[in-house]
């Protein structure tokens, strides 16, 4: 059988099938060098930053101002740990890129969505979900979306009630324009915005009276 032009060596030279197997064998001896390196800064950071995993952790985290401790796997969302673990069922697990809102919470005052945060990032910092906002005496958005009918099937309300809280925390004077394009970043299938702008507008000019 006659070799192939490309694995001929009588010519001389360096041919393709050893070229292939240079440069395997170089990208390998590489590969084993830069593992050689990653192994050697994760065993001196293991020092300062704890390793957790693969399997389920004992963590603490702050949720509504309450300490509570869940286990956990490393690749367990936020989202999870509250809806499966602490029974707060408020944030919905909606969309995977938290594009639709549904997940919003507060961590450490900042809006997020719980469905992209993974919950030992969370340990030591301060997760409020909208049942923050319930409770003996109900926060005027929720009262507001109530008074305004701002809901249909209800599952996009709670991260509408956790965004419009955030905005309006920070622009109590907002104008409609300005509150819909605050809110531009949750979704409503069922196409309630209408109401969920009058509901805004309420708030902002003192809430729902009598
Ligand atoms: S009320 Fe049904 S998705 Fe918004």
């Amino acid at each position: 059988m006659k070799d192939s032009p490309y694995t001929n060596t009588s010519r001389g030279g360096f041919n393709r099938r050893e070229f292939l197997r240079g440069s395997g064998a170089a990208a390998a001896a590489t590969a084993l060098a830069n593992g050689a390196t990653a192994v050697a800064e994760a065993a001196e950071s293991s020092d300062t930053i704890p390793l957790y995993g693969p399997g389920l952790t004992k963590i603490t985290l702050n949720v509504n101002g309450q300490d509570r401790q869940v286990q956990v796997e490393p690749r367990m969302s936020l989202l999870e740990v509250l809806r499966n673990q602490l029974q707060l069922t408020g944030a919905k697990p909606v969309s995977v890129d938290g594009s639709s809102g549904a997940s919003s919470v507060w961590i450490d005052d900042k809006l997020a969505s719980a469905n992209t945060v993974l919950a030992l990032t969370c340990v030591g910092r301060k997760v409020r979900t909208v049942e923050s906002l319930g409770g003996h005496k109900l926060d005027a958005v929720p009262t507001a979306f109530l008074h305004e009918d701002g809901m249909q099937c209800g599952f996009c309300t709670p991260g509408f009630v956790v965004a419009v809280r955030a905005f309006l925390d920070k622009y109590p004077n907002a104008t409609e324009a300005e509150i819909r394009q605050g809110l531009n970043g949750n979704l409503c299938r069922c196409g309630t915005y209408a109401n969920v702008i009058q509901a805004c507008l309420e708030v902002v000019k003192g809430g729902v009276r009598g």
